[in-house]
Formats: C-alpha cells, structure tokens, sequence
C-alpha cells in the first residue's frame, strides 16, 4: 500500500468493518488528522472517546490519552497505533512519589493533569486539562492543592485561584524551551499579530501572551477573533487545523522547534495496521481503572 490515496481508502473501509472511529489530536501529522472522524484537544478527545458510538477507538495521539480513552469506555478496544508514542511528562511523576506527596500534606486535594499514568490518576481526586484547569481547581472545598505533574501549568492556575498551589515540577519540553527572546522576536516581524500560548508555556511567556489557551481553545479564537494575523505558542502540528477551520487567516510558529516528537510516531501505515491486526491494544487493570475514572469523570462533571 504505497499509494497514499489507495492506503487512506483501504483504512476508511476498514474502519466500517470494524466498526471504529479514529480519534486524532491536534499535534498530529496533517495526514492522520485528515483521516480521522474527531480532531480535538485533550478534554475534547475524552469527551468524544465517552460518548461516540463505536466498537473500537483508534487513537492517534500518547499513550496517556489512549489510556483515558480505555478507562472511560471499559466496553471498546482501544488501539494506539505507535506503540511506544507517550509524553515524558507525563512521566516525570510515579505513583510513589505521589503517595510521599500525599503524606506530607495531608489536608491537600490532589488534582493531575491528563498527561499523567492511569496510577497516577487514581492516586488523585480529580484530572484536568489545559482547557479546564482553574475551574477544576476552584471547584475544590480544599484550600491546599497539589499539582502534577506540569509547573508551569500549576503555576498558571495559581494566578487564577485564592488557594495555595504545591506544584510537581515537571514539564514539556516542546512548551518549556520556548523562550521570551522567541516572543519578542516573532512578535518584531508580525507586530499587529495576537499571540496564543499555551498554559505548558514558561511564567515569563505567558506574561508576553495575549491569550491563554488550550490547543483547541487557540483554533476556536483564531477562528472567531477579529485579527488576521497570530502567532501560535504550541506544537507546529495545530497549524493545519487553523489553516483547515480559519481560512483568511495567517498563522505563525513561535517556534519551529516546537516539534512533539511523540506526537510525530503515528502515520497512515500505523492506522491501517491496527485497524488491519487489531493492534496494539491499550489496557488498564480493572482496579486502576476504576479509581482513575472516578477522578477523570468529576473533572467531566466540572
Ligand atoms: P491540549 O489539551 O491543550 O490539547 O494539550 C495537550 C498536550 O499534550 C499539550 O502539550
Ligand atoms: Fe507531552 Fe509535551 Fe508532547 Fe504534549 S507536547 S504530549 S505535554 S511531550
């Protein structure tokens, strides 16, 4: 299947035999998104993976969203198509190191971010996302709040919120080497442009941002926004979705580095291939699963 038209018609007449959905985050490579039944930022994709009929769910993005997926609908297969696709992040944290936390702070709330294991989440008492997180966090009666994995999130969410934030210090390393000198410098060619960063991004960032947003919070105002011009503070991936959903508008990287290479591991050859052999599955024990989804699900709630 080296054609690339004959391979994307063999993977949708698969899907329908299988009766599958493709799900595809926004960083992936522009032929997989164009594949796929739902594009979507974290929250989105959990949502879809909650609610979307299907026997089975092809999941192109990391492992830890395939895993939220697995956990939110016990009753589907779900397939990542790169196996060894995960967000170093996300491992930044174990499941001991969390329950030392713990100890030490007995009276906190817990709240993880998505990009965590499902160990971790069931070690928490609620999962946000970049699009949810302050509201998460002041949706607790705690005063004290334990963060992770990712700082520079936590301490977003701490200008947002009267309570005391204990934040992990993890990180992204796509969101965290973007620097201040690449704002003013973007920022210098494209002086009429609004510029979008994600939450993941440094303190020192942020403050230069005229938005704060997840990926699919970006596409939206971009979409609906006045300006013309944005210069885009996250993965270089999301570009093909503004190009798709906000034609007349001109979009630009803050950074071309700005590059998950994680996020890059899933192409059409792997799509078709799981559908094909019904692999890699991705599981999780039943006991983990449970108290995961306890915590994923009142974050759905909020
Ligand atoms: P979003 O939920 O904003 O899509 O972010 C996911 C992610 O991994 C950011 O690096
Ligand atoms: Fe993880 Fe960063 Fe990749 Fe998102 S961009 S999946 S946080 S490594």
């Amino acid at each position: 299947l080296q054609n690339p038209d004959l391979l994307k018609e063999e993977i949708l007449k698969l899907k329908e035999e299988r009766n599958a959905i493709i799900l595809a985050h926004n960083y992936q490579i522009a032929e997989v998104q164009d594949i796929a039944d739902f594009v979507g930022d974290s929250l989105e994709l959990s949502r879809a993976a909650a609610s979307l009929e299907s026997d089975i769910i092809v999941f192109c993005g990391v492992d830890f969203m395939a895993e939220t997926a697995a956990i939110l609908s016990p009753e589907k297969k779900v397939l990542l198509p790169a196996a060894d696709a995960c967000c170093p992040m996300a491992e930044m944290i174990t499941v001991g190191e969390l329950q030392v936390l713990k100890s030490r702070f007995p009276q906190a709330s817990v709240v993880c971010y998505v990009n965590t294991s499902a160990e971790v989440k069931a070690e928490s008492d609620i999962c946000c996302t970049s699009s949810n997180a302050v509201n998460v966090v002041n949706s607790l009666d705690a005063e004290q709040i334990i963060f992770v994995p990712d700082r520079n999130l936590a301490r977003y969410v701490a200008r947002f919120t009267s309570k005391e934030i204990l934040p992990w210090e993890g990180f992204c390393f796509v969101h965290d080497r973007i620097t201040f000198e690449d704002v003013i410098q973007v920022r210098n060619l494209h002086p009429t442009a609004e510029v979008l960063v994600h939450p993941e991004c440094k303190p020192e960032v942020i403050d230069l941002a005229d938005e704060v947003l997840s990926t699919s919070g970006m596409i939206k105002h971009v979409c609906s926004s006045n300006s013309k011009e944005f210069i885009i503070g996250t993965e270089v991936g999301i570009l093909h979705q503004m190009k798709k959903k906000c034609p007349g508008k001109s979009c630009y990287s803050l950074s071309a580095e700005a590059i998950c290479t994680n996020m890059k591991k899933t192409d059409l050859h792997k799509v078709y291939s799981a559908l094909e052999t019904l692999r890699p599955v991705v599981a999780v024990s039943t006991d983990i699963a449970e108290k995961a989804r306890k915590a994923i699900e009142k974050m759905l709630a909020v």
